[in-house]
């Protein structure tokens, strides 16, 4: 079991987000978490990542208990460009999580070269676009070669080039083993990563695998959101 998730309840004081979520990823594969602004996919990433307590549920990641720390030596969680440090270097970041993480150094030189930021590395961060910090963020998740890869919002921010090779490193990481869960509202780029959707609803979870249907991303969205006013 890659993760599982049951009866996760999540309210913040009285607004009630998550109502009962339960699914489960037992092969790697490539999952994207769907659903308007707002509908709790960010706090079920966070959730799952153990960055924000949850009321009710149990959630198992790669066999360890959420709230094991553990879990993080083979789950990564690109979250947003928060995380970084404007005053150190992209390379300052990526030495940073090879040292906690006990990672050889040469790591480092392996993912600047995967994600391709070999070229800026060794700026400040201060300096950056969006894209190029999204990268970065990518670059670090990359470091400890993750089983389980969490992702919200990854592709934010990234010109053409970069969604294209984004997109090819997701399916390359999915090649070598890597179990994904990203969040996105590109629809049109979701189908070009993967059928399997996990669409956020009302405070529940639907899977749908598009491979059985003849919806794309987007009929599956409309189909299931555009009552809803
Ligand atoms: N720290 C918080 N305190 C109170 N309410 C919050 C907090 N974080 C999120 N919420 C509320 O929880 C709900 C879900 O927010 P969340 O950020 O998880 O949505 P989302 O699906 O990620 O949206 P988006 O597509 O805009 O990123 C929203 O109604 C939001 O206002
Ligand atoms: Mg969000």
């Amino acid at each position: 079991m890659i993760l599982s998730v049951e009866n996760l309840v999540k309210s913040y004081g009285k607004h009630s987000v998550l109502k009962g979520i339960n699914f489960s990823i037992e092969v790697p594969e490539v999952i994207a978490l769907v659903g308007p602004n707002g509908a709790g996919k960010s706090t079920l990433l966070n959730a799952i990542c153990n960055l924000i307590p949850i009321n009710e549920g149990t959630i198992r990641v790669l066999g360890f208990d959420h709230k094991d720390p553990k879990m993080f030596h083979h789950t990564s969680f690109l979250k947003d460009a928060t995380v970084l440090y404007p005053y150190l270097t992209g390379l300052d970041h990526l030495y940073f999580v090879q040292r906690i993480q006990k990672l050889s150094k040469t790591r480092v030189d392996e993912v600047t070269l995967k994600v391709g930021i070999k070229d800026y590395a060794s700026r400040k961060v201060s300096t950056y676009s969006t894209g190029m910090k999204q990268k970065l963020l990518l670059a670090m998740a990359l470091m400890n070669q993750p089983q389980l890869l969490i992702m919200d919002e990854p592709l934010n921010g990234l010109d053409p080039t970069s969604i294209i090779s984004t997109r090819n490193l997701i399916k390359e990481l999915h090649q070598e083993g890597t179990c994904i869960l990203l969040s996105s509202h590109t629809l049109s780029e979701i189908d070009l990563i993967t059928k399997k959707i996990l669409f956020l609803d009302q405070g529940k979870v639907y899977l749908e695998d598009l491979s059985l249907s003849t919806n794309n991303a987007e009929k599956s969205y409309l189909e299931r959101y555009q009552d809803v006013s």
